[in-house]
């Protein structure tokens, strides 16, 4: 546990003895961890914004999560040819936007081959309803990809209700240096003092799966808050079994994954070890689901696991969780707010319900 010196039971011990006060210590609790680093506890992440809903990363999505009132708006940032940080998820637009008629010849090319004027003439928005019927919206068709100046725009745009940024650094390896880009960006916008303090009425966390890039953002913006991570294989936590999925012959990948462990106990404390030492506020660790699907990871929110962290002075937010099922799994097993799709279910979960529908609210949208 954390220990911070109870100045009530100081005074008390004094009058036994000057040097029994040193022994005389109480744990800060998760919630007194989260109020420290102004966090909400539990923590709503809206994951790509309201991504069961709208098009994950777009304009529809962000705002969705903004008016249901999620505590975070999270996205992947990604940087443009010219310079510009975006929201995308993936390592290509293949899945989210229609490249493949747009730009048939570089379909496959990262976003750093791409301007922004070129990202924003795709359509970030039919591949949902074509996924989605049931979700579907004509409004959705010809959503953008997003900026970041975009997004902050959405997080700063509503007077009932601001939400934070909750922003990783993706595949950083792609894009040097954007983790100073993106100091100059918050600094530019006013979310960070000229101290480097995130400014007051704002909220900022930001992510990472990968040690330089944390040990970067740690340099570049120390005093806001961080997570890393976690993960079990190539690059993160070193797993039991060097297996790959295609050798094991299993035809269900999420039951795979739920396989995986960290090599040992010593290999999971090692990353909770390296988030402590680059002053990060926690960790996000994968969650095994129970239906399974494209989410479903390694459980790392055992509860030996999460004691551990919180042992060390550190909060945890599990990813990417969509089922009440699974909400109170995580949170019994101790974790400190989760990464959704569903915001609205998860404030209902939290006792917090929105005080308007999802479907109320894309309306008022225009969507
Ligand atoms: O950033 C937390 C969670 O989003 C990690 O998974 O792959 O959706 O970025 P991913
Ligand atoms: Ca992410």
């Amino acid at each position: 546990m954390t220990f911070k010196l109870s100045r009530a039971a100081c005074s008390l011990t004094l009058t036994l003895g000057a040097a029994l006060c040193a022994g005389v210590a109480h744990a800060q609790s998760p919630a007194e961890l989260a109020r420290a680093a102004n966090i909400p506890h539990p923590a709503v992440i809206a994951h790509r914004g309201a991504s069961f809903d709208a098009p994950e990363s777009t304009r529809a999505s962000y705002l969705t999560a903004r008016d249901l009132g999620a505590d975070y708006l999270e996205m992947d940032l990604q940087r443009t040819k010219d310079g510009v940080l975006i929201a995308l998820h993936d390592e290509n637009l293949q899945r989210t936007t229609d490249i493949a008629t747009r730009f048939p010849e570089r379909k496959d090319k990262p976003v750093s081959e791409f301007t922004l004027a070129e990202l924003k003439q795709l359509d970030a928005g039919s591949w949902f309803n074509s996924a989605y019927p049931d979700r579907a919206r004509p409004k959705f068709k010809g959503l953008q990809v997003q900026t970041l100046d975009e997004i902050i725009d959405i997080a700063e745009g509503s007077p009932q209700h601001k939400p934070g940024l909750y922003m990783e650094t993706k595949v950083p390896g792609l894009f040097p240096g954007i983790e100073h880009d993106l100091k100059l960006k918050l600094e530019q916008r006013g979310w960070l003092t000229a101290g480097g303090e995130v400014a007051p009425g704002k909220r900022i966390i930001l992510q990472t799966f990968e040690k330089p890039s944390l040990q970067l953002l740690a340099k570049e913006m120390p005093k806001v808050p961080k997570i890393l991570l976690l993960w079990v294989g190539e690059g993160s936590i070193t797993p039991a079994s060097n297996q790959t999925f295609a050798q094991s012959g299993e035809k269900d990948k999420a039951a795979w994954y739920a396989r995986q462990q960290p090599k040992d106990k010593a290999a999971f404390e090692q990353w909770v070890d390296f988030a402590k030492a680059q002053g990060a506020v926690g960790t996000g660790p994968s969650a095994a689901l129970t239906q399974g699907g494209d989410q479903s990871y390694m459980d790392l929110v055992q509860p030996w696991m999460n004691r551990y962290t919180h042992d060390k002075g550190l909060l945890v937010h599990a990813y990417t969780v969509d089922d009440p099922v699974d909400y109170k799994k995580v949170m019994d097993a101790g974790v400190d707010g989760i990464f959704t799709n569903r915001a609205a279910q998860l404030l209902q979960f939290y006792g917090r319900p929105a005080k308007r529908s999802v479907g109320e609210l894309l309306t008022q949208e225009g969507y």
